[in-house]
Parts: C-alpha cells; structure tokens; sequence
C-alpha cells in the first residue's frame, strides 16, 4: 500500500505529478485553508503533512496523525506556524524550502522599499482618483532610494540579497544579526555591521528580514519607531509578527517614521485598520514568494523532502536534525 501524503492546499501541478508517482496523495479540494477541525480529521493515519504557513501544525495535530506519521513538510521558507520542539519530541523531521524562494523574496522587498520611498502605490490611487492636476514643484515629494543608507533587520539568505539589489543603487547599506557575517561577505556587499540602536537611528528605509522567533516578535514597536529618523520608511516582507502593528500606525500617524511597506501581517489576512486607513503605506498581501516559477520550485523541494523522509532518507531541508537522535 502507498503511504498517504496530505497536502493541506492545491500546490503547482509537478509536484503533485511527483508525489503521486510513489505515494496516495490527498489534497484540501477547497480553494481556502482547511479548518482547525479539517486538519485534525484528515491528517489521522498520514504518513506525511505538506502543511502551509497558515497551518498551525503542534502536538495536538501530530498526535492526531498518530504513529505513521514521518514528516511534516512546511511549503515555506518560515516555519514559526509549526510548534518544532513538540515534533522533535515526537522524532518527526520538520522540513522547510530554503533557498528557492531568496530572490523573488528580495525582489518583492526592493519593490516595497521603491514603492514606499516613492509613494508609487499612493500615486496610482491619487490618479485613479482624478486627483492628478499636472506637475507641480511640491505635489508628492517622497525620499531618494539612491544614495540613502539602507538598514537590514537580519542578514541571513534574503537580508544579503537585498544587499546585492541596493549596491546597484549605491546605498550605503548597514545590517544587524545576532551573529556579524564574515568580513568577505561584508567587503562583497558592502555591508557594514550596526548595533540594533544604530540601526534605528541611521536607516532611512529599515528592512526586515529575520525569522519570527520569541526573541524577534514585536521588535519593533512604539518605542524603536521614536528611534527612528521622521522621514525613515520601514519595509517588512518576513512575518508580520515581528512589528507591533498598531504601534507602528500610531508612529506614523505621529510622524514618528514617513512610510511603510509592508507584505505581512501579524494576523493574516487581517491588517490593522488603522494602517489600512493610512494612504502612505504600501499594503502588499504576503507577495514575496509569488512567482509561478518559485512557487513550484518551493512545491518540488517540499516534495523531495517528503519522499526522502518516506523512504528512510534524511529530508535534505531538515530544520530539526536533532529529531534523528
Ligand atoms: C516563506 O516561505 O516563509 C514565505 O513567507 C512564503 O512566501
């Protein structure tokens, strides 16, 4: 009998094509998230879980998959929406898709830092509107993107990319990490490191790119805004979680920074009203990885990872060897 494999939403084609090949794969029919009560239903007796980020995977799902289950295989590059140490306890292999993803992730990013700077999306808005009367000396005036020092929260995979992008716009580009990258990495990007206070302080447009972890949620929030410089735009296209929301409407509103861009949200799909009723922030719905041609190469890793952990075979995007004991 073919192990059972639950996709938990319809994926590109090829990697469905791969998995059918070896294994009984059942995918959500529904062109919505399954449900709470749909997951824990349908993931009894699977052999593997190619989950989402708008699954919320922990104990309660795995112990309802029961014994059989190998792997949970997350179609993302982010996997805070999977509780790991409960799987790792459980000995399943939590697996992800990195790579694939960084320069569509960091193209959508360098979008919102353009757009947001440059008021693009405000401006279409205002023209659709009829409100464009002609050129005018002091009619929308947004911040140079050239030449201004660009601030990188986290310089792992996409952080870096974005790095690459903005050297071609001859930014001064500083970064903060937990840990400093390697000085070659430094001289390649022209990055320099920053303590978290100098990156407040000196970005003009602050880009976030790290995970969301305890220590990353809500690190920015009313406070590190006050930090900032009143004309800085702040560009987020990694997990909502990480700014305060409301905390940073309420800056902008303040003018405490100029602008936002932003792909994600702290609860997706929502966005805070107050943001949305903002005209200078750039509302993007979770983009950064949406392109045909990512998102299949995201479906085949999760694929691979999938058949590998069915046949006995380390998942080569494992994010938590240590289940192998
Ligand atoms: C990811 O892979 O984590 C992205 O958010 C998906 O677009």
């Amino acid at each position: 009998m073919k192990p059972r494999v639950l996709v938990t939403r319809l994926l590109p084609e090829p990697a469905l094509a791969r998995l059918s090949a070896e294994c009984e794969v059942s995918v959500n029919p529904e062109d919505r998230p399954m449900t709470r009560q749909e997951l824990l239903g349908r993931v009894r007796g699977a052999a593997a879980l190619l989950c989402l980020l708008t699954d919320r995977v922990d104990g309660e799902i795995i112990d309802s998959a029961g014994n059989a289950l190998k792997v949970i295989a997350n179609y993302a590059v982010g996997y805070d929406n999977v509780d790991v140490p409960a799987a790792t306890a459980r000995r399943i292999p939590v697996t992800n898709t990195p790579d694939v993803l960084t320069e569509s992730t960091a193209d959508l990013a360098f979008a919102l830092i353009l757009d947001s700077a440059r008021r693009v999306t405000e401006g279409d808005r205002v023209t659709r509107a009829g409100a464009f009367r002609g050129w005018a000396p002091l009619f929308m005036l947004g911040a140079d993107v050239s030449g201004a020092t660009l601030g990188l929260y986290g310089f792992g995979r996409i952080g870096r990319a974005v790095a690459r992008r903005a050297s071609g716009f001859s930014m001064r580009v500083i970064y903060c990490d937990e840990a400093r990258a390697g000085e070659e990495t430094e001289r390649e990007l022209k990055a320099s490191f920053v303590t978290f206070e100098e990156l407040l302080r000196e970005s003009d447009i602050l880009s976030i790119h790290c995970p969301l972890t305890p220590a990353t949620r809500h690190r920015f929030t009313l406070k590190e805004f006050s930090a900032m410089k009143p004309s800085a735009c702040i560009v987020n296209a990694a997990r909502g979680g990480v700014i305060k929301e409301a905390d940073l409407a309420e800056a902008l509103r303040r003018g405490l920074v100029a602008g936002a861009g932003l792909d994600v949200y702290e609860d997706e799909p929502k966005v805070d009203p107050g943001l949305a009723a903002l005209p200078g922030v750039v509302l993007a719905p979770h983009l950064g990885s949406a392109t045909a041609a990512t998102r299949t190469r995201m479906a085949m890793i999760a694929a691979e990872n999938v058949l590998a952990a069915l046949s006995s075979r380390r998942p080569p995007s494992c994010v938590n060897p240590e289940a192998f004991g």
